[in-house]
């Protein structure tokens, strides 16, 4: 066994240890310059936001920065919906205007994440056409949940191991296999985090910390580090996975081709409310009492469900970081339309089909922004194409 180990790491580590580069660091006041707000009704979701553009969300105090610099993004816990029982609360939802491609690690460092009753928060990733092009759940849970799960969503034919396969080189504990959209409502392939530090209020008791996500040819690995075990190179410009412990999730290219299930992604955060996830009657009831929907209206339930970030350091391998969103150019979404965000009815999922989702990646964003990385040196893009 542990001879096993030593090989297989001797031959994993030069492949993780990579030449990453910085592609982008989004932080403090100029967090919020690469990103596009989806605003309007939730409809992927069916959650009980609404949510802003910018500038009301601005305005409502919804995002910023906070006298330690980190930026928050939250739901609005100063407005009463008494009395109006299809009330929307005003929340947030950003896409970042640059794709993630493979051979890329993303690194997300938070002191709070949203958490509460009715609270559904997410740090996750899209491919433009879902679920052709993937999904990436790095951050997810609901209500009062202490446990992070880490998700993956595909068209048929990408699996995380079996428990128990050797394949299976992670800290995590298995919650289900199969990745394909159409199994068991959508529920995905799910780690779940050993650490009660690594969501909701256990998160924020130890003061946060780092989420890590690496996708190569590997496979793509995730990571949870409690602030105290940080790794020492994990803020510089040199992040070395290959000299991390082992991650907390590990799908492996030998049961998912990434590179077929996954595009260029799309880094996105949300906080929506109730829903088809953190709504639905027996995951609410979980850790939480009465009926979610009776929450909503009562700005005082929401005094938790803010995201306070460090930053979100994005490093690639690949010179295409911000062009990559060029090759989905006809991406005919699934079917992009009606509503004020750009979607469509969602008539999302059986039982727990927990989430559902946007496409949203203009193609010509992806060139627009890759134009301005180039003009502008002072936002720290040091793509590889520089
Ligand atoms: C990001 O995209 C939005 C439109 O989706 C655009 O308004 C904004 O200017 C872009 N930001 C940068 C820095 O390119
Ligand atoms: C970048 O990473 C991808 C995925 O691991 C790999 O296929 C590719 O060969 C790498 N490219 C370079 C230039 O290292
Ligand atoms: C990104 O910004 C954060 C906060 O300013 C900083 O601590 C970190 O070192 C930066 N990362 C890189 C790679 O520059
Ligand atoms: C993985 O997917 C890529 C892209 O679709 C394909 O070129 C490659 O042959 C696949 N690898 C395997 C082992 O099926
Ligand atoms: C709203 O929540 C913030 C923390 O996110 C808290 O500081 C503030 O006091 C709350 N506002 C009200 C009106 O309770
Ligand atoms: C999410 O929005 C997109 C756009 O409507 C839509 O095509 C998709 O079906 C919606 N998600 C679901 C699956 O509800
Ligand atoms: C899975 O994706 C297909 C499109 O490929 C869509 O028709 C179906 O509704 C999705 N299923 C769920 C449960 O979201």
């Amino acid at each position: 066994m542990f001879k096993k180990l030593v090989l297989l790491s001797s031959i994993v580590a030069p492949a993780l240890g990579q030449s990453l580069k910085l592609a982008n660091n989004y932080t403090g006041s100029t967090f919020f310059d690469r990103w596009t707000f989806q605003n309007g009704i939730d409809a992927n979701t069916t959650g009980n936001v609404l949510f802003q553009t910018q500038s009301q969300a601005t305005s409502l105090g919804l995002i910023g920065t906070n006298a330690a610099g980190n930026v928050i993004i939250k739901v609005d816990n100063t407005t009463s919906g008494a009395g109006n029982p299809t009330f929307g609360r005003p929340s947030v939802k950003i896409l970042s205007n640059d794709s993630v491609p493979m051979g890329s690690l993303v690194i997300m460092d938070a002191v709070h994440m949203p958490f509460g009753c009715s609270v559904w928060p997410a740090f996750w990733m899209q491919g433009p056409n879902w679920p052709n092009d993937g999904e990436i759940d790095i951050v997810e849970n609901v209500n009062l949940v202490t446990t992070n799960r880490y998700t993956l969503h595909s068209l048929n034919g990408c699996m995380h191991p079996p428990a128990g396969s050797s394949l299976v080189q992670e800290t995590g504990q298995v919650i289900s296999t199969d990745c394909f959209n159409q199994t068991n409502g959508d529920e995905g392939c799910i780690v779940q985090d050993p650490s009660t530090n690594s969501y909701g209020k256990g998160f924020a008791s130890v003061g946060g910390g780092v989420f890590a996500m690496l996708w190569n040819d590997e496979g793509i690995r995730t990571w949870f580090f409690q602030r105290g075990s940080i790794p020492a190179d994990v803020p510089t410009s040199n992040p070395n996975p290959a000299g991390w412990p082992t991650p907390t999730a590990f799908w492996p290219t030998a049961t998912c081709n990434t590179s077929q299930f996954f595009s260029p992604q799309t880094i996105i955060f949300d906080i929506t409310i109730c829903g088809n996830f953190a709504g639905a009657p027996q995951v609410f009831s979980e850790t939480c009492s009465g009926n979610c929907l009776d929450l909503v209206q009562d700005p005082t339930n929401y005094d938790d469900a803010y995201f306070e970030i460090k930053y979100v350091a994005v490093f690639t391998n690949s010179s295409e970081a911000s062009s990559s969103t060029t090759s989905g150019s006809s991406s005919t979404s699934t079917g992009s339309g009606s509503s004020p965000s750009g979607s469509g009815s969602g008539s999302s999922s059986a039982a727990l089909g927990f989430k559902s989702y946007l496409t949203l990646t203009p193609s010509s964003i992806g060139v627009l922004s890759m134009a301005v990385a180039i003009v502008l040196p002072a936002l720290a893009v040091f793509s590889g194409a520089l």
